[in-house]
């Protein structure tokens, strides 16, 4: 929990009453969770604009966590989807945040039972990353990823990124992924066709390309306008500060300047949503995604759990596992 902004270290951990579910709420014993940038986000907004959201003085929803994976302990008198004793997994986006915790407790539409034969390790690496993966590469503005297509994932390396690459793949597209020099091998094991280091290459001038993803902005728009190929996607997920509050500026600019390319922040996510998840199943099973776990800490370390994240040191997923 953390009572006011900061780095990882105002993060504090509190005994609370074990939730007690009522109506169509089931309780979870948490197994696993893991670290998006988005927790951080919430932590740290990037922007004071985003404390209208969070809480101006202080942050209004004082505990954190977003993916989950665990166990039904206790289900509330009206649900009726799971049982006691199912493997479950969830985005707490919509329900409270809170899975850096033993126990979550949220209404039933919440959950999803776990993929088939996955570890709880695993399955707490998918809710919010590999979706926003999911539903990044589906086809937009009547134009689609497929067999051929010049692709680059800017930020290949970190939560979303992996889970991009892979499924740009499995799409039959010529990939390419940008990261930070030390991470370059973990992309192409992922099977990018092509590692650029950011730290010493414009990629921007490595195009054209018929879809890029930036998972966390930090270059102008305007710059992808060049590495695009007519018709081409460029579709931002979140950007650094600058990015954000330059954005209705560049958006503009770059609309005007584009001719039929498409640029801009990827809109129409949608947490967790069961056809999106159903999806994910389906590649799961049929190996096209492998969750990317590189460090786990203990719940007592989630300080530690974040830090990692916040650095960047990470290549793919931070797990804490209760
Ligand atoms: N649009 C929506 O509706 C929506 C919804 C939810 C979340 N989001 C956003 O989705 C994003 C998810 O991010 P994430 O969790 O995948 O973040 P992350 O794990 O922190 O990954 C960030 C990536 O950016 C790369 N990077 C860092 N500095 C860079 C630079 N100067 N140039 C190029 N790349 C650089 C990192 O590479 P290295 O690690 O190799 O340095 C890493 O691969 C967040 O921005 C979140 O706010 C959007």
């Amino acid at each position: 929990m953390h009572d006011t902004y900061g780095e990882p270290e105002v993060v504090e951990i509190r005994e609370v009453p074990t939730p007690v579910p009522v109506d169509d709420q089931v309780l979870v014993k948490v197994h696993a969770a893991s670290v998006n940038r988005a927790d951080l986000d919430w932590l740290l907004p990037k922007s004071q604009l985003f404390r209208v959201f969070t809480g101006v003085r202080a942050p209004r929803r004082k505990q954190l966590g977003l993916d989950v994976a665990g166990v039904i302990e206790a289900v509330g008198p009206t649900a009726s989807r799971f049982k006691v004793g199912d493997a479950v997994f969830a985005d707490m986006f919509w329900f409270g945040h809170g899975s850096f915790a033993e126990y979550v407790c949220a209404p039933e539409r919440a959950f999803q039972l776990l993929p088939e034969g996955l570890s709880f390790e695993d399955a707490a690496t998918l809710p919010h990353a590999a979706l926003l993966a999911v539903q990044g590469m589906r086809p937009r503005h009547g134009r689609a990823v497929g067999p051929g297509s010049r692709v680059m994932i800017v930020g290949a390396s970190g939560n979303v990124g992996p889970f991009a690459v892979q499924i740009a793949k499995h799409l039959g597209a010529e990939v390419t992924g940008v990261c930070r020099t030390e991470k370059m091998d973990f992309v192409r094991s992922l099977g990018a066709d092509h590692a650029i280091d950011y730290t010493t290459t414009d990629y921007t001038n490595t195009g054209p390309y018929d879809w890029i993803i930036d998972v966390d902005a930090h270059r102008s728009i305007l710059g992808f306008v060049k590495a695009l190929r007519p018709n081409g996607v460029y579709m931002a997920m979140g950007g650094n500060r600058p990015w954000i509050l330059s954005l209705p500026v560049l958006a503009l600019t770059g609309w005007l300047i584009a001719r039929g390319k498409r640029l801009g922040l990827m809109g129409g996510w949608r947490a967790f949503a069961p056809s999106d998840v159903a999806d994910l199943k389906r590649f799961i099973a049929a190996g096209v995604i492998k969750p990317q776990i590189d460090q786990r800490f203990p719940l007592g370390q989630v300080r530690e759990a974040l830090r990692a994240v916040h650095e960047g040191r990470a290549k793919g997923k931070v797990v804490i596992t209760v």
